[in-house]
């Protein structure tokens, strides 16, 4: 049985909606990614730290009610961002070096090839030019077009070029543009949302669950190699004073093409008894209000509600093992097995189940296609795919390049993730039954257009970055 993380953390070092999401009342956001140079670049960042939002609860007002913000300002790094800040190369090499190479060159690795290789993508992506991500979530779009501009004539006045810009918005019921619900699958972390640990921590053997230490998604704290490390060591992190309350973030915008989604399940269904509804959660694993397979394997629990207390309380060794209900395959079974790889816990690829969580805040972009329409009216639209982690080789590469683009670990063979597809079109979908039924391989639904690896940095961090002197830090 794992000890108990003691340290408490320090939320007003800790940038928001790493550790508690902002909530669906900040219904837009926008991504803006700045290059910055020199002196120029740190007058840029120093107008803005005192504005830069942290995880320290907001307070209530009069009614009780939390008074939330009308928007939110967060910052993150890229490794030549750093660099342009003055950070020293021996600072910089104490990073990881997945983060100092940054995304495009693991292209190969994350499946970034053809139409998603780093050649196609837009513009400051993946190429050195983006030094910092502003994110600003707004409740409402005169507000977030308000606080764009202040961010767009900062920028100006201090010589720093924007050189991309992502908007993004909720859509109704908090759907992905597939249809399904998303962003409840969420990892449990101590002392931030143990409440959650049914479904969302670490299941164990005798049936019961413990939250994730807070070290596997905020450096500078103890993490789950630490609880069974007598002398408690912390993981490794960025040197001071960057290191501690800082994290990993990774960025990337995927579009999606809604129309040969919905016309390959359309095709598809015809030789499928369950029907196309059924077709497309065993695919996800979740129906599209989001009831897992697991627990509603014949039809969508219309009462289902994600945000209730043991929504998310299932495995899939008890009720699952075979994969009869959701299939070995579906994209939540791939992303966190939870208990699905035994309780040795390590998969053929040597991956132990609950090392590799990530918390998720992604954003859906770009218009619905309307309801029931199979030809792509050639508007761009997707999700910008944002996840925390305190190890981005550990945590998201291993579930994107060992879960979700091989099928080894889940005795699959080649088969992929089919919600996200494969541009060389060789994976099929395997749904598990008697007798079993077949997907056959098609062209990917999901197409990178662009991506980077980050770092978050705490307040602490931030400051010292902002008042670096001309001698960098
Ligand atoms: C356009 C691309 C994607 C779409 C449409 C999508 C959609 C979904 C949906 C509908 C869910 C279920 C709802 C939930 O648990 O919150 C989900 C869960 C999840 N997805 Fe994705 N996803 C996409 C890309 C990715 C990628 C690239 C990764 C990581 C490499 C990923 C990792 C996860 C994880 C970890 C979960 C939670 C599973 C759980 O805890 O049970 N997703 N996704």
């Amino acid at each position: 049985m794992a000890t108990t993380v003691s340290t408490q953390l320090d939320l007003g070092d800790i940038q928001g909606d790493i550790l508690f999401a902002y909530g669906n009342d900040y219904a837009c956001t926008s991504y803006v990614f700045v290059n910055i140079e020199g002196a120029e670049g740190r007058r840029w960042l120093s107008g803005l730290v005192d504005r830069v939002t942290t995880a320290r609860p907001w307070p209530k007002g009069p009614d009780g009610a939390t008074a939330k913000p009308d928007t939110t300002l967060n910052l993150a790094f890229t490794a030549a961002g750093l660099a342009a800040l003055g950070v020293s190369a021996e600072l910089l090499e104490t990073f990881s070096s997945e983060f100092l190479g940054g995304m495009a060159s693991r292209a190969a690795e994350l499946g970034d090839v053809g139409p998603s290789a780093p050649g196609t993508w837009e513009s400051g992506l993946g190429t050195g030019a983006a030094h910092v991500l502003a994110t600003i979530n707004a409740k409402r779009p005169d507000v977030l077009e308000r606080e764009l501009t202040a961010v767009r004539e900062h920028a100006e006045r201090c010589g720093a070029t924007i050189v991309n810009e992502q908007h993004a918005q909720l859509l109704g019921g908090q759907r992905e543009h597939f249809g399904f619900s998303d962003g409840f699958g969420q990892p449990a972390i101590e002392g931030v949302s143990e409440h959650k640990s049914v479904g969302g921590g670490v299941p164990e053997p005798d049936g019961r669950w413990r939250p994730l230490a807070p070290g596997e998604f905020i450096l500078g704290y103890e993490d789950e190699d630490s609880r069974d490390d007598p002398e408690h060591r912390l993981p490794s992190a960025p040197a001071a004073p960057l290191g501690r309350g800082g994290t990993y973030m990774v960025y990337r915008k995927l579009y999606q093409d809604v129309a040969l989604f919905r016309h390959t399940l359309r095709d598809a269904a015809r030789g499928y008894e369950g029907g196309e509804k059924k077709l497309a959660a065993k695919i996800v694993g979740r129906w599209p209000n989001g009831a897992p397979l697991v627990t509603s394997p014949d039809e969508e629990d219309a009462a289902f509600d994600p945000t209730q207390p043991h929504s998310n309380d299932f495995r899939y060794l008890d009720r699952d093992p075979d994969g009869r209900r959701c299939p070995l395959g579906a994209h939540i079974r791939r992303t966190n097995p939870r208990d699905a790889l035994g309780w040795e816990g390590l998969d053929d690829a040597g991956l132990l189940a609950f090392r590799h969580r990530i918390i998720r805040r992604g954003m859906p972009y770009g218009p619905p296609l309307p309801p029931h329409d199979v030809v792509d009216d050639a508007a761009d639209r997707g999700l910008v795919f944002v996840c925390f982690n305190a190890s981005i080789s550990r945590q998201f590469e291993a579930i994107a390049v060992q879960w979700v683009n091989d099928g080894n670990s889940f005795h699959l063979g080649d088969d992929r993730d089919f919600l996200l597809g494969d541009s060389s079109a060789s994976g099929k979908m395997t749904i598990q039954g008697d007798p079993p039924f077949f997907v056959a391989p098609q062209q990917a639904f999901v197409t990178t257009k662009g991506g980077e690896y980050l770092f978050a940095p705490g307040m602490t961090a931030l400051a010292a970055l902002a008042d670096a002197t001309e001698s960098g830090l």
